[in-house]
């Protein structure tokens, strides 16, 4: 608790830098991109494991996030301290735009897993597990996890950052995870640990 006046101080600057660029931008896309950077890193490869890449994300996904952003319906700790603030200053047009640049970006290469715990996630990811009725992670999101369409791109992606949103999509803090819930309902959290660790490798 003690940290959040901290975040809304960040946020809060971050708010204020974001619109005295706007209203000087030549290219407002260009302009919100020099602010995410502060967090997903340039043109959206984040180094930092809290924040997600953006790079290489599907276009459709982006969008899709930064709505849910913006009428507060994805609502976990971390989206409401980091992302609820900016996402309200982006209309729809700045939200399609930013979706298109990172859409266009090189996605960032996959990251050393621990082997042993990697090989187990890549049975789960390919093969699902039929006998508790979870489909292979592949059939919607790739064989490469590369993503579409409503479909993230989720290879390269930082582990921890994967694993919290496997836990979220059991909770009701993120209502559009409608496929995700039963399958991250029936997979202990060992297993979810296994499955973004492979994810990051790739
Ligand atoms: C102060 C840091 C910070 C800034 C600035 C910031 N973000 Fe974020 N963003 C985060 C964090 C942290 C998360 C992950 C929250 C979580 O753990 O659920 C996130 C999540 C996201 C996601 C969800 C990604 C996914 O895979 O589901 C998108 C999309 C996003 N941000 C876009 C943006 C855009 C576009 C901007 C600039 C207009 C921006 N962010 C600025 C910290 C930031
Ligand atoms: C039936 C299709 C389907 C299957 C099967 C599926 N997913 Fe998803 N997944 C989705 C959709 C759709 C979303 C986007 C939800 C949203 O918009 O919030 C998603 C989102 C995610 C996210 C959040 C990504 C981010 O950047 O925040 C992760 C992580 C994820 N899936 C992992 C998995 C894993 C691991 C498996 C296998 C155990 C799996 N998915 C199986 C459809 C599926």
């Amino acid at each position: 608790m003690k940290k959040t006046p901290r975040i809304a101080t960040l946020v809060g600057a971050i708010a204020l830098s974001f619109t005295v660029h706007a209203q000087e931008a030549a290219d407002p896309i260009e302009r919100a991109v020099h602010v995410c950077a502060a967090c997903h890193g340039d043109e959206g490869r984040s180094n930092k494991v809290m924040a997600p890449s953006l790079a290489g994300q599907s276009r459709d996904y982006t969008i899709r996030q930064l709505s849910d952003f913006r009428n507060q319906s994805r609502a976990e700790t971390d989206v409401q301290a980091y992302m609820w603030g900016i996402s309200a200053l982006l209309d729809d047009k700045t939200i399609a735009g930013l979706a298109d640049y990172y859409a266009q970006q090189s996605p960032a290469p996959g990251r050393a897993a621990p082997a042993r715990l990697a090989a187990v996630g890549r049975a789960i990811f390919e093969r699902g597990i039929p006998a508790k009725g979870v489909r292979a992670c592949a059939s919607c999101h790739g064989d490469r996890a590369e993503g579409q369409a409503a479909f993230p791109r989720l290879a390269g992606q930082h582990a921890d950052y994967l694993y919290r949103q496997l836990r979220a999509f059991r909770t009701p803090l993120r209502p559009h995870g409608i496929l995700m819930k039963k399958e991250t309902l029936a997979l202990t959290d060992a297993q979810l640990r296994a499955v973004a660790a492979y994810l990051q490798s790739l």
